[in-house]
């Protein structure tokens, strides 16, 4: 079975009661840095559409709607978290990032936070050219994940048969000449401070889609 299935599945829903109340005790926007990098970005256009890919637990999307001029919209394969976002008045569908159910060039604006490294690798071609699908130019796309220079494969703790996958996320786009990296910062996964321990290391990356 693919992860993605495994993920909608069960183990969407297993993160989900993990992680649901912690993450809502987060301070926002301090504690997330997806956001403190929103924030730097120019104001969004009236009517800007922004859409979270594997939102989580939602909080994020909820803040960003309450916080912004965003029109939020997510996808994630956990059931209960759309359901736990739909009660909260959320605009958000069940599904995975290799199929995102949108118009083309529908969002200003994408995030990927804490996802890539859940997803299939042989999804990651596909992955990419959804968001860039989805994706209005200019847009501007935020990744946020366990960074490596080199790829790096370990068991999921949390399920056997699992992988999390560690790497330069920005290279899924960065390769293609109309995408710019225009932030990237490594810090240490825990306590957000700069740190050599490698094994620590998450990065967050704004990249800028501009075919001009
Ligand atoms: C570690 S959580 C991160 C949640 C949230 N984005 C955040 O930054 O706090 C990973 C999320 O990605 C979702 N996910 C796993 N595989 C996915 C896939 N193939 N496509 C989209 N989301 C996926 C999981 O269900 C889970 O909610």
């Amino acid at each position: 079975m693919k992860q993605k299935e495994v993920f909608a599945q069960s183990e969407g829903n297993a993160w989900f009661s993990r992680n649901a109340a912690a993450q809502a005790a987060r301070h926002l926007p301090q504690d997330d840095d997806v956001l403190v990098q929103i924030l730097r970005l120019p104001q969004p256009a009236q009517g800007a559409r922004l859409l979270e890919v594997g939102f989580g637990d939602g909080s994020r999307l909820d803040w960003l709607k309450g916080h912004t001029g965003y029109q939020c919209q997510g996808i994630e394969p956990s059931a209960d978290a759309v359901a736990a976002a739909s009660s909260k008045g959320l605009e958000v569908v069940q599904g995975t990032a290799d199929r995102l159910p949108f118009d083309d060039g529908r969002f200003d604006a994408l995030i990927f936070g804490f996802c890539l490294y859940l997803c299939d690798r042989e999804d990651l071609f596909r992955i990419a050219s959804e968001a860039d699908r989805v994706l209005k130019n200019p847009g501007w796309l935020v990744i946020r994940d366990f960074y490596s220079a080199m790829p790096d494969k370990r068991e999921y703790h949390h399920r056997p048969g699992v992988f999390s996958h560690k790497m330069d996320y920005r290279t899924l786009f960065s390769w293609h000449p109309c995408y710019t990296c225009y932030f990237h910062e490594v810090r240490h996964h825990a306590s957000h401070a700069v740190t050599d321990d490698r094994g620590e290391w998450v990065a967050t990356s704004v990249l800028r889609k501009n075919l001009a």
